[in-house]
């Protein structure tokens, strides 16, 4: 492996509560593609190439993989827990009273870990939906969202880190509506915000909105998921390294387009979490965010691809009766109840 990255050159986000955090995080969400081994066997090499904010779920089925590549990189003394910043998140079936305790200490024990440093409410609503089920597939149980049940979970989750479980917590897949009436009723404030953000979808209004409210925006997606399965897949998604001012950057810079994305993404102002179990990846994923940074014309050129292209559409968790995909996002500007 090449030489470690010099962790003072990595760029820091600040959150609200002024601590600093890595600009950029692995992702390891393998999907159809890769599996538990695989994805923890790139989180052991990401660490000691000098990744330091790993992105965790439950759902992603990793987790004991992960836990036991945690405990080698502890062992072998290449990392102190207090030099990383773990995340993990509860998946839509574990809302419900005294769930998301659970959860948190399945994920904990996964994991190995004493405590996470964030966990996220993975998406605001309890819908269901099996690990790579079809899109097609619905849950009969799924509603739409709920203030209270939406609290119920939250609620939780400021326990956890009354408890000391969790150093912060943070919300996944919300829209502006849902944000406007669920902050005033937070007793503990997200400290992050994870949403879908790559050229071809910026989401603009909620990027702004997050920094505003304190609320630091992490991306995922960051190179528009080019190995996501067939079924997560429509005829008008954009191919974010085909872009244009991306293509055109690449070449100037002389590196793949997937490494202007996450430059973008980090001048931005976003923590992009890019996945990669390919250690040339990997490595040229953060070594982007300390080198040869992207003009000023090119960053303006790749803020005007933005096509509103959502790839995580989330269909599969539909409720009886809702039109379609965008009910989920509230795109009138309020939040869709039925
Ligand atoms: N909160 C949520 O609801 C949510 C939803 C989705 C994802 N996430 C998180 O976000 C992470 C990232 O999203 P993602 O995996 O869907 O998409 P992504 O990071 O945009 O794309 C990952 C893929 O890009 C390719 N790639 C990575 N680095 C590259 C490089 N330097 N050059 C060329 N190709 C490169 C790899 O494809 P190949 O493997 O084919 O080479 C890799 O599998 C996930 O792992 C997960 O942690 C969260």
């Amino acid at each position: 492996m090449e030489n470690k990255i010099d962790q003072n050159k990595i760029p820091r986000r600040i959150l609200s509560s002024g601590e600093e955090i890595p600009c950029m995080g692995l992702g390891t969400f393998g999907s159809d593609k890769y599996g538990a081994e695989k994805v923890s066997e790139a989180v052991y090499g990401a660490i000691k190439y000098g990744y330091r904010l790993i992105d965790c779920a439950s759902v992603y089925q990793n987790e004991e993989e992960i836990g036991k590549v945690l405990h080698r990189i502890f062992s072998e003394k290449v990392v102190e827990r207090k030099e990383l910043f773990v995340t993990s998140k509860v998946w839509n079936d574990m809302h419900g009273e005294g769930e998301v305790l659970e959860s948190c200490g399945k994920s904990l024990s996964d994991l190995g870990l004493e405590y996470l440093d964030l966990y996220f409410v993975h998406w605001p609503f309890p819908n269901y939906h099996a690990p790579g089920c079809d899109g097609d597939a619905r849950n009969p149980d799924s509603r739409p969202f709920s203030v209270d049940e939406f609290m119920t979970a939250w609620h939780q989750c400021e326990e956890l880190v009354d408890k000391g479980l969790v150093r912060y917590i943070g919300m996944s897949n919300m829209t502006i509506p849902k944000l406007e009436a669920v902050l005033p009723l937070c007793r503990i404030k997200p400290a992050a915000l994870e949403m879908e953000l790559h050229p071809s979808f910026q989401q603009p209004e909620l990027f702004e909105y997050a920094k505003a409210h304190d609320i630091l925006p992490i991306g995922y997606c960051p190179i528009g998921s080019p190995s996501r399965p067939e079924r997560d897949r429509t005829a008008e998604d954009v191919v974010d390294t085909q872009l244009p001012a991306v293509a055109e950057a690449a070449k100037n810079h002389q590196v793949h387009p997937a490494v202007i994305c996450l430059k973008w993404a980090v001048q931005r102002g976003q923590i992009p979490i890019p996945f990669s179990v390919k250690p040339d990846q990997y490595i040229s994923n953060l070594k982007c965010a300390v080198e040869d940074p992207l003009t000023k014309e090119e960053m303006e050129a790749i803020a005007k691809e933005d096509k509103n292209c959502r790839l995580v559409k989330g269909q599969v968790f539909l409720w009886e009766g809702a039109k379609g995909w965008e009910d989920l996002w509230d795109l009138n500007g309020e939040i869709v109840t039925k």
